[in-house]
């Protein structure tokens, strides 16, 4: 593994060794275990959108790797101001030993490992978020204790979230069943891709039957980073697309509730139901932070 650009381009065996190596790197920070596995290495991140739990989860991690991250904002970078992609990746590649990038369009995450020399992570694009779904796998694997068989719903817009559950899940030999409107379903990619795990991939308009039988429960928002023009319609569309007490009901009594945050009550998932998977969750925002560690671990280790 070179980079982490989406988890499509990823094995089973690659997926399930960073779910290994994020456990073992939570085990030892809990216990005071030092692991400066990165010491001395610097990661740059590019933000050109928000983020909370990315920019500081990635920062912590870096630092308790015994390295140090470089905030990085698109406004500030030449590269907000039109230089190109290719040469941005070149000049970073001499002084830094790793690239996290959080943008729009997942070509210039693809980009600046082509031209770059260092690894590069995908922070978050209009197409995926990797690292978010490896946090996830951990979480489910935490409370279930097993992925393999495992029915994930997850209802609402088929965003970079749905695409890159979908994927995720499929590899680690999950079910997985969406509920997203019509004109609202994954990037077409992860649909040929979902089509070959036959009957463990279903996708239905109606939330409570793709929530059927289901361990684990998922929502993101009904409008993401770049989508604030079409809010309002968004919420008109997605109307009903919510975890509340029907979807609870249609799913395992144990199932567990995930959201990768920011949340909006009363939108996509009830206050009622957020609140009593609050732990679900916040646990999940957490491994961010593990699974994030053993990505740059795997990429960056020049051992
Ligand atoms: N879930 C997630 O990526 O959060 P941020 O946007 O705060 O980084
Ligand atoms: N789909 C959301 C995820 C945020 C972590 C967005 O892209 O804004």
């Amino acid at each position: 593994m070179k980079h982490l650009l989406k988890l499509l381009d990823l094995s089973t065996e690659e997926i399930i060794d960073l779910l290994n190596l994020a456990d073992q790197l939570k085990y030892e920070l809990k216990h005071g275990i030092e692991h400066h596995i990165l010491k001395g290495q610097t990661l740059g991140m590019i933000f050109q959108k928000s983020s909370t739990r990315t920019r500081v989860s990635f920062e912590t991690g870096m630092y308790q790797l015994g390295g140090q991250a470089l905030f990085l904002s698109s406004r500030d970078l030449q590269i907000g101001r039109g230089e190109p992609v290719q040469d941005t990746a070149r000049v970073l590649s001499r002084y830094l030993d790793g690239i996290m990038i959080r943008t729009f369009e997942q070509k210039e995450v693809e980009d600046l490992a082509e031209y770059g020399t260092i690894p590069v992570i995908n922070g978050l694009t209009d197409f995926c978020h990797p690292c978010q779904v490896l946090a996830d796998l951990q979480t489910i694997r935490e409370y279930k204790n097993k992925l393999d068989g495992m029915k994930m719903c997850y209802i609402g817009d088929g965003n970079n979230m749905a695409n890159s559950l979908t994927v995720g899940g499929l590899k680690v030999g999950m079910k997985v069943s969406l509920a997203c409107p019509e004109g609202y379903r994954p990037d077409p990619q992860v649909l040929e891709f979902a089509k070959t795990y036959g009957d463990n991939f279903q996708i239905v308009s109606d939330p409570v039957e793709a929530a059927a039988d289901a361990d684990v429960l998922y929502t993101d928002v009904w409008a993401s980073m770049g989508q604030e023009a079409e809010a309002e319609k968004r919420k008109i569309v997605f109307k009903g697309y919510q975890i509340n007490d029907d979807v609870m009901k249609s799913a395992k009594s144990d199932a567990i509730v995930l959201h990768c945050l920011p949340a909006h009550r009363e939108e996509e998932i009830t206050a009622k139901v957020f609140e009593a998977h609050a732990n679900e969750i916040f646990d999940e925002a957490e491994n961010r932070l593990h699974a994030q560690k053993a990505v740059m671990v795997r990429l960056m280790s020049k051992k």
